[in-house]
């Protein structure tokens, strides 16, 4: 028996990278999956393969930044399959050219961030919960990031916006956990999705790698199998946690080095 068997998820973002990992792994862990997403025919496309693979899946059209289209993919989820009891809300975007540092980066775009990166959240939510209170319980799970832990010199909104994940999954934990609703996020460091590796060149990757406590770079599934982790019942008893998924990038007092030199200086 699979480890999320008789569920039903919706995953946003679902068509590509960390959040087609994750729909793959909760249909062979036997949930049918909904996978919305701007790229429908992509959507449909891992749905199919869901399908051949004798997985039960649906691709939908999502724009995450149009609240009534993610009331449509989730009132979609209720009627295919009955009810809604994981919600994975994945979506999420930067831009390099305009989300840059405090004093020059594009407000529209701030805004823009806000509203798919944020909001979408908030929205997915809102229109779940009543279906999960129904279903007698569910888990939502949202994609943070390390750059909501971690500041950077551009990517101000993409930063503010993870941070504000990171919050937001506290309190729908603490607001619906009575009705059985947990609410967990996933706070991935570099992931190697094709758009990263299509994007980055070998040196970039290497400074990543210099920086991780592991010596190799995350792939879609290292967020995947967290992801069906949070979405089963394995999880029962946590909420309100983000997990970070990062190789250890982020753990060490960035000043170790220095000490080090210090020391070795003042021994000799
Ligand atoms: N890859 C990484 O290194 C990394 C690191 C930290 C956080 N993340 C987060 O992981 C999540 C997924 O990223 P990924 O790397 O898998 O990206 P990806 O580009 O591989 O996939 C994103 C998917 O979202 C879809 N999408 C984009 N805008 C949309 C919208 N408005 N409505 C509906 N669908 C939309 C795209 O069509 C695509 O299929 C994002 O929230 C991202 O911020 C990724």
């Amino acid at each position: 028996m699979g480890r999320m068997e008789g569920k039903v998820a919706l995953i946003t973002g679902g068509a590509s990278g960390i959040g087609l990992s994750s729909a793959i792994l909760m249909a062979k862990e036997g949930s049918k999956v909904v996978i919305a997403d701007f790229n429908v025919e992509g959507a449909k496309e891992a749905a199919e393969k869901i399908r051949v693979q004798g997985g039960e899946a649906t691709g939908i059209f999502l724009d995450a930044g149009d609240g009534k289209s993610i009331e449509e993919a989730v009132d979609f989820t209720v009627s295919q399959y009955g009810k809604i009891n994981v919600l994975y809300n994945n979506v999420g975007l930067t831009n390099l050219r305009k989300d840059l540092d405090v004093v020059n980066m594009d407000l529209e775009e701030w805004d823009r961030l806000m509203n798919v990166n944020v909001k979408s959240v908030l929205l997915g939510s809102r229109y779940a919960i009543p279906h999960m209170i129904k279903a007698g319980g569910g888990s939502i799970i949202n994609t943070a990031s390390m750059a909501g832990f971690a500041s950077d010199s551009i990517r101000s909104a993409y930063g503010a916006s993870k941070a504000a994940v990171v919050n937001l999954t506290k309190y729908i934990a603490t607001q619906y956990g009575k009705d059985k609703i947990r609410c967990n996020a996933v706070a991935p460091g570099l992931i190697l999705t094709p758009a990263a590796k299509n994007n980055m060149v070998p040196e970039v990757l290497d400074v990543f790698s210099k920086y991780n406590a592991l010596p190799y770079h995350g792939e879609p599934e290292d967020i995947g199998y967290t992801v069906v982790f949070l979405a089963s019942d394995e999880s029962k008893f946590i909420t309100g946690q983000t997990i970070q998924v990062e190789g250890g990038h982020y753990i060490a007092n960035p000043s170790i080095p220095d000490m080090k030199e210090f020391a070795k200086k003042t021994q000799s």
